[in-house]
């Protein structure tokens, strides 16, 4: 008999991995508690960016095995619940806010059948599914709980959640496991390497591979901070260190840093967990780690003061790109939009485009100016700054822009675009990490 699954909490994560689930061949139904997002899921709609969703989305609803609802009692039939809500920084602290996770499991406990298995997919702190299991055994002594880390990147989520390059699974017996054997079955059957382990040691494995990944953008970045200022070139030191296989060339691009949901919330909550674990120490890199990617930001302010004036009052400044990354349309913690809200709050005049991040960034940003058309935000600027990877940055022809723009100056902030052909049209083009 094929299994019934839930997915709890339909944001970005729990939407992919419900319409990922259905086209495995499982019933999904999907709970979240926002009656605006269901409504859109139901009717096939994403309340996001992420390519090839949209369409996967549209085409499990027609089967009829995928459905969205606000009624947690639609959960009853299922065997499997996906706990897949947002762990976001708490508003006083560096720790993650562990509200969303609880009150999903208590929302779903009166309704787990005999034999169910509640799989935490939230990045949690390490200890919060043990406390959890706990919780259910008093509540729902019929069902029991394991975690299933996901490692999904925005842009390539169906791709992540489908062929993933590792599945971990931290259960309690052996129980839990053949039932999440069963679940990714199909995906097993590709080759993809099974990791079985304990409860704590799975929440810690999300948290470790994104400090990892986080350190290595860092390091980079720091690699930059000394290029600048011993005349090197970081694309170039970059490109030579990444021929080690022991260093790989991935996550070695240097520029305005990381943002977005995870990377920057996940290592300040492993920071917070650590102290209360009593391994502050083991941890104290990360303080740094995230010292040296907000500086990156700052180092971007600079370059654009000492290029036009310390007072920006008076100078209009284009900014190309807003999300957090190309290909989605997050702008959590976009250094690009933080950059650009603080050269505004500085006294410039700064239209941001963005080829899918507008909305969003209007929501969180109303005072700055937007422009839906290129040629639009560099009309009359003093500068350009690239601060988002977009291709469509990257086709841009300097020279057709030239007349537009009051300074043919451009910082690159992703270290992207093609420097010598900015330059051969005539512009002063700045790099983070490059000197000329
Ligand atoms: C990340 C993890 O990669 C993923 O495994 C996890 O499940 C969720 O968090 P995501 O947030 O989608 O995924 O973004 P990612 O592709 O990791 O990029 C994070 C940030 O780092 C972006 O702002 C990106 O621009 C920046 N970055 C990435 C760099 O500045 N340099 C690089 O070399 C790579």
């Amino acid at each position: 008999m094929t299994l019934t699954l839930s997915v709890v909490g339909c944001g970005y994560l729990g939407a992919t991995h419900a319409a990922c689930m259905s086209s495995l061949g499982f019933t999904v139904i999907g709970v979240d508690t926002d009656p605006n997002k269901v409504e859109m899921l139901q009717n096939g709609e994403l309340p996001f960016y992420e390519p090839g969703l949209d369409t996967l989305l549209a085409q499990e609803m027609k089967t009829g095995r995928l459905s969205f609802t606000t009624d947690f009692s639609a959960v009853k039939d299922a065997d499997v619940h996906f706990v897949c809500v947002g762990t976001p920084q708490s508003k006083d602290g560096l720790a993650a806010d562990l509200t969303y996770v609880r009150s999903a499991v208590e929302a779903i406990a009166p309704y787990l059948k005999d034999g169910s298995l509640v799989v935490g997919k939230s990045t949690v702190p390490v200890g919060t599914a043990q406390s959890l299991r706990e919780q259910l055994a008093k509540n729902a002594p019929q069902a029991d709980l394991a975690w299933n880390p996901e490692f999904l990147r925005e842009g390539f989520a169906v791709e992540d959640t489908l062929t993933p390059n590792r599945l971990v699974v931290g259960v309690a017996n052996d129980r839990a496991e053949v039932i999440l054997k069963e679940v990714y079955e199909s995906i097993i059957a590709l080759g993809t390497p099974w990791i079985r382990a304990d409860l704590p040691t799975a929440e810690l494995v999300k948290v470790a591979a994104n400090s990892f990944l986080a350190t290595k953008i860092s390091f980079i970045n720091a690699m930059a901070e000394v290029c600048e200022a011993a005349g090197g070139d970081v694309t170039v030191l970059a490109q030579a260190i990444g021929y080690d296989p022991r260093i790989g060339n991935k996550f070695l691009q240097a520029g305005i840093g990381f943002g977005g949901g995870c990377l920057p919330k996940d290592i300040r909550a492993f920071m917070a967990r650590a102290e209360e674990l009593g391994a502050k120490q083991a941890l104290e890199f990360l303080r740094e780690i995230d010292a040296i990617n907000l500086r990156a930001r700052q180092r971007v302010i600079d370059v654009v003061r000492s290029e036009l004036s310390e007072d920006l009052t008076q100078y209009k400044i284009a900014v190309l790109g807003a999300t957090f990354k190309p290909d989605s349309d997050d702008v959590r913690d976009s250094p690009a939009l933080d950059i650009a809200a603080q050269l505004q709050a500085a006294g410039a005049t700064v239209v941001v485009h963005d080829p899918k991040g507008i909305e969003p960034a209007r929501k969180r940003f109303p005072n700055l100016e937007y422009a839906q058309v290129i040629t639009d935000a560099v009309k009359g600027a003093d500068l350009l700054l690239h601060l988002t990877e977009w291709k469509e940055y990257r086709a841009i022809d300097p020279s057709a822009i030239s007349a537009l723009v009051k300074n043919k100056i451009i910082i690159d902030g992703r270290n992207m675009l093609d420097r010598e052909l900015w330059r051969k049209s005539g512009w002063k083009f700045h790099a983070l990490g490059r000197t000329d």
